[in-house]
């Protein structure tokens, strides 16, 4: 049985480690990964401590076969907020017989003080990303943290005020603000102080917006529940549908065909989810995009305003100053991302008829140019498919990049990723041509990251940057 015990948080995830048969990744007092690779489940559990007494726990499991973590109750009172993001879950504690699907984007709250464990079931199949905040009442009270005096505070109100109720379980909304912060803790992967900072500042403003609208919610004032559940999911899939169109235009209309629902509907709905209006929303989410293919590609402004709908380039740069403070062209200018450290990794497959003279030659290439631009990497060649990361001044890299697109020895080419980062993997430029090496690791990352790199939603950041970190290790040891 698996068994998260909140009093004893990092010694119960040891036990789940062995039970799953999970590498073990202490990185610091407040930071454990599991990762699996096995044939049921494959993925990683990630526990932080943010506070004593307050633990985040972020689940990215892609689960074949079902499994059962089970949340127990102990001596002191728990608060325990989950955020379902996406896979199938179901919940049930010990009062029901039932079990109760958890939907996406869904909020549940449970506080206990009885002696009633919740059980969580991730069925087999999917890709679950579940996130949760537990906060445990006695540790708090116990620490001697002053940074929280007054977290501590309004945490014992809601301590008193939800368990004045035997047990309390709420379910509802992730709502957009609290998702943000979400978001924030799962991309943040530092351990340096300055990442723990941000951590605690990410889980306060989580919490304080978490409890702002749930007191709303309690009170039962201006803010109910706008929408049954099937519009509030018709709601999030115009979400994904704009996200998918932000070159066309996105009108009322058009969303009103797509969803069903009317525009009073689609209104109230994206006010509650999103906090914005329909057009609002669609604004940030272009100049979101804006920013981004800013920062990682050299597509001029012009083809960047018109990829992401707006047809007047004058009108996008003045919207873009509007949110983000500067023109486009002076953000792509500024030092900070032209000095900033880049990395670019893709996939492609190697022409049929590739000679043995065609790879000498695209390394010394390689060597040459990559020397010249200090960008550094690591190509890897399996006689089939080419994996090659790129890292340097993102100029650089872009440049390298450029080139290497246009070259016919190889076709199908896709970025896996690109972004700026903080440092380097690779020390120099090198390859490691799998089938001669015979390391059977790393035969084993490549089948895993294939696997990955083969569908969209799971070629994250994480999942590249994991492999790339993964591979240097083993070349060490070559
Ligand atoms: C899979 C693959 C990876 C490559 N990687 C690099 C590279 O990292 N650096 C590089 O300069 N050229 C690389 N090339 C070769 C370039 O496409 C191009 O032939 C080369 O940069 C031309 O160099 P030159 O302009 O100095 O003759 C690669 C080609 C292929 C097919």
């Amino acid at each position: 049985m698996l068994q998260i015990i909140p009093e004893n948080i990092f010694d119960s995830f040891q036990t789940i480690a062995s039970e799953l048969d999970a590498d073990i990744q202490v990185l610091s007092e407040f930071s454990t990964i599991l990762t699996l690779q096995n044939k049921s489940t494959e993925g990683e559990i990630r526990l932080l401590q943010i506070f004593s007494g307050v633990y985040a726990i972020l689940f990215d499991l892609s689960v074949k076969e079902k499994i059962t973590f089970t949340l127990k109750t102990t001596d002191s009172a728990v608060i325990s907020c989950l955020y379902h993001r996406s896979g199938k879950v179901s919940h049930k504690s010990d009062f029901n017989i039932e079990y109760n699907k958890i939907e996406i984007l869904q909020n549940i709250i449970i506080a206990n003080n009885t002696e009633q464990n919740d059980h969580l079931i991730f069925e087999g199949d999917r890709l679950v990303q579940l996130n949760m905040i537990i906060m445990v009442e006695d540790l708090l009270v116990n620490t001697e943290d002053k940074e929280i005096d007054i977290f501590k505070s309004s945490i014992y109100k809601l301590f008193t005020e939800l368990h004045q109720r035997q047990s309390y379980r709420y379910f509802g909304q992730i709502r957009a603000q609290v998702l943000e912060q979400l978001e924030f803790l799962i991309e943040n992967r530092g351990t340096d102080t300055l990442s723990l900072m941000m951590n605690k500042a990410a889980t306060l403003m989580l919490l304080a917006r978490q409890f702002f609208f749930q007191e709303q919610f309690a009170n039962n004032s201006d803010i109910t529940i706008p929408l049954k559940r099937t519009e509030i999911e018709k709601i999030a899939a115009l979400k994904e549908y704009i996200v998918a169109h932000l070159g066309h235009q996105i009108t009322i209309n058009k969303l009103i065909e797509i969803s069903g629902l009317n525009s009073k509907k689609i209104r109230s709905g994206f006010r509650y989810l999103f906090n914005s209006t329909p057009q609002d929303y669609t604004t940030k989410l272009r100049i979101k995009k804006a920013v981004e293919l800013l920062d990682t590609t050299d597509k001029n402004i012009s083809e960047i305003s018109y990829e992401i709908g707006f047809s007047n380039r004058s009108y996008f740069s003045s919207l873009f100053q509007k949110y983000i403070g500067m023109l486009p062209k002076q953000y792509r200018s500024s030092d900070k991302i032209k000095n900033s450290l880049y990395q670019l990794s893709y996939k492609s497959v190697a022409k049929p008829g590739i000679t043995q003279a065609d790879i000498d030659d695209i390394l010394n290439s390689s060597y040459r140019n990559n020397g010249d631009r200090i960008v550094t990497g690591c190509l890897i060649y399996d006689f089939k498919e080419f994996f090659q990361i790129l890292e340097g001044k993102k100029e650089d890299v872009l440049f390298i990049y450029q080139k290497i697109k246009e070259d016919s020895r190889h076709l199908d080419i896709k970025v896996l990723q690109q972004d700026l980062t903080e440092e380097r993997y690779f020390t120099n430029f090198s390859m490691a041509n799998l089938n001669a090496v015979g390391n059977t690791k790393i035969e084993q990352l490549l089948t895993i990251y294939k696997y990955h790199s083969n569908d969209i939603n799971r070629t994250s950041k994480k999942n590249t940057s994991d492999f790339w970190v993964a591979i240097k290790k083993l070349l060490l040891t070559i």
